[in-house]
């Protein structure tokens, strides 16, 4: 298979659908109950309209700005995703070393195959390290000590996922950690030589960053039971401060969806916030990021940099977040899927899809540097009212 002969994140995704097991595959393709945030997020970017622009000198191009303050070639990142090394053996850092040589920032997730430690072993270049607050506070803060002794650039915090949207398809596919090998998984595993082969090759198969520090957990079932009870549903805006200074580096806050909450993540200290409905896999009916990005932006007001995920599938919809005002965007299905369908290659490839995609757009629209983009750029559209 041709990795090149794919020519959009769709053809990857079809791609790893028949690489990846099917309670993997679903574990990335899923929203959180009806789905209709999911679909909403892509659907929402399809309804806005680029202008055209033409009789504009475009030879030359730039995709190039900061995030952050550090020099991206585009302004895109991959956020952080629970159990990539799921998807392809040790896909934390394959996906990292994609992103390190393509010259953009990768998001390590709390709930990773691949440790802080294991990424920071094979890749040269600073990744951002994403926290969930886990109730055990002693365990929290040795893991954002983990992160700033890793060099990590940034640390994001994820607010919107403290207790989980449902999503049926996990449910239905008997996703459970520890991993049950009921026959039809190991049917299914049959039908996927490659990836069981890969698998059985690496010693990254359960949760890095909590196998071995937590005390007392020996087995995957021991720290399965640990790692449920530990949601903390008291999470809240004071704790944020706690974070920042314990990590001494960026803070992000990632989960933004409403003005007042992105007032209150500037006012405990964000030097960035993701506007983002985990992609529809948390609060199903909430609005797509790309809906309620202008009100965020707007207030904000520039007091810190805004970042949006959930639904970017190209370049087209990387063009139209930063229009409305997005600094940078952040994708995580479809590096999932290039993980799937081809590991760090499969990575590499969505990642010039969409730089292919967005230089094209952008000469058409008669724009030669990417942080010019702003509204003019789009058509009015009810959509955005
Ligand atoms: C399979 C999967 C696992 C995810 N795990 C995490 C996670 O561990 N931490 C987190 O903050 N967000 C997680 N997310 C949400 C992503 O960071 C991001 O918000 C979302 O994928 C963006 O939407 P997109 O997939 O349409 O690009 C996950 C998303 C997916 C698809």
């Amino acid at each position: 298979m041709r990795l090149d002969r794919l020519l959009t994140v769709e053809e990857v995704m079809r791609v790893a659908e028949r690489r990846v097991p099917k309670m993997f595959f679903q574990y990335a393709d899923s929203g959180a109950y009806t789905e209709s945030s999911y679909r909403a997020n892509s659907e929402d970017f399809g309804k806005i309209r680029l202008q055209q622009r033409v009789g504009v000198d475009i030879s030359t191009r730039s995709l190039t700005t900061t995030i952050l303050g550090r020099k991206v070639t585009m302004p895109l990142g991959l956020a952080p995703t629970g159990a990539a090394g799921m998807q392809s053996a040790d896909g934390e850092i394959k996906a990292a070393r994609a992103a390190e040589k393509f010259g953009i920032p990768f998001t390590l997730s709390t709930v990773s195959i691949c440790s802080i430690e294991d990424v920071a072993a094979a890749t040269t270049t600073p990744f951002w390290f994403q926290l969930y607050v886990r109730k055990d506070r002693e365990f929290t803060g040795k893991l954002i000590d983990r992160a700033k002794a890793a060099g990590c650039g940034a640390i994001v915090v994820t607010m919107d996922c403290q207790h989980y949207g449902q999503r049926h398809k996990d449910v239905r596919n008997g996703l459970t950690v520890p991993l049950k090998f009921t026959p039809k998984f190991v049917a299914e595993m049959a039908l996927k030589p490659r990836w069981a082969l890969a698998m059985l090759g690496t010693r990254h198969r359960t949760f890095g960053n909590f196998s071995g520090h937590v005390p007392g957990a020996t087995t995957v079932a021991q720290l399965a039971e640990w790692m449920g009870q530990q949601d903390d549903l008291t999470l809240n805006w004071t704790d944020l401060r706690w974070v920042k200074q314990r990590f001494g580096g960026p803070l992000v806050v990632k989960g933004i969806l409403h003005p007042d909450d992105a007032h209150a993540a500037v006012d405990a200290g964000a030097d960035a916030i993701i506007v983002s409905n985990h992609g529809g896999r948390q609060l199903d009916g909430a609005p797509s990021t790309i809906r309620v990005l202008p009100r965020i932006v707007d207030a904000v007001n520039g007091r810190c940099e805004i970042y949006l995920d959930s639904g970017v599938r190209s370049g087209h919809d990387m063009i139209k977040a930063l229009a409305l005002g997005a600094r940078a965007v952040f994708i995580g299905r479809p590096f999932l899927y290039g993980l799937g369908a081809g590991g760090e290659a499969g990575v590499t490839r969505v990642l010039e899809i969409i730089r292919a995609e967005t230089d094209s757009a952008l000469g058409l629209m008669g724009v030669t540097d990417i942080t010019r983009l702003g509204p003019a750029n789009i058509e009015s559209n009810d959509l955005l009212r």
